[in-house]
């Protein structure tokens, strides 16, 4: 079982940037708990962050026949880019939309995800809990395609 995890803009500054809002966890802890998450249910997990959205697209796209699940939150490409939704929908790889925050409890143009149509389902709200929801529903998800 494979999972790759997205990261998109802004999220290396985590732990720094708006901490009343995304928490004072920094992206290597997390990615540390998910990959421990992971492997004790025999899966592996390869993470990536980018700040660029051909880099994003580029990596779902290589991705599709190599990996189980997508877990990505698209940070704020999650409410501008067709181009991800458009990469998600063709790697054919089911997506799980990840927010650390409640987006459709902060301004409303947080409240549109081009990202949601294109995934099985979205957690949102949590801070970093939401990622651990995410692996969660990612594993089971992955073992029900072997
Ligand atoms: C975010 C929410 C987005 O609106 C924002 O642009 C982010 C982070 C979140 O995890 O809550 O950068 O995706």
């Amino acid at each position: 079982m494979k999972i790759l995890v997205i990261h998109g803009p802004n999220l290396n500054m985590l732990g720094k940037r708006e901490k009343d809002i995304y928490g004072e966890v920094s992206l290597e802890t997390i990615n540390k708990k998910l990959k421990a998450m992971a492997r004790k249910e025999g899966a592996e997990v390869e993470t990536m962050q980018s700040n660029y959205e051909g880099k994003v697209v580029e990596t779902i796209q290589k991705a599709a026949a190599r990996y189980d699940v997508l877990i990505i939150n698209p940070a704020a490409f999650t409410h501008t880019s067709v181009a991800i939704r458009d990469a998600i929908l063709a790697a054919d790889m089911p997506a799980i939309e990840v927010h650390l925050s409640n987006i459709y409890k902060r301004e409303e143009f947080r409240h549109k995800s081009f990202i949601a149509p294109a995934a099985v389902g979205q957690i949102s709200g949590f801070g970093e809990n939401s990622y651990y929801l995410a692996m969660r529903a990612a594993l089971e998800l992955a073992k029900k395609k072997k």
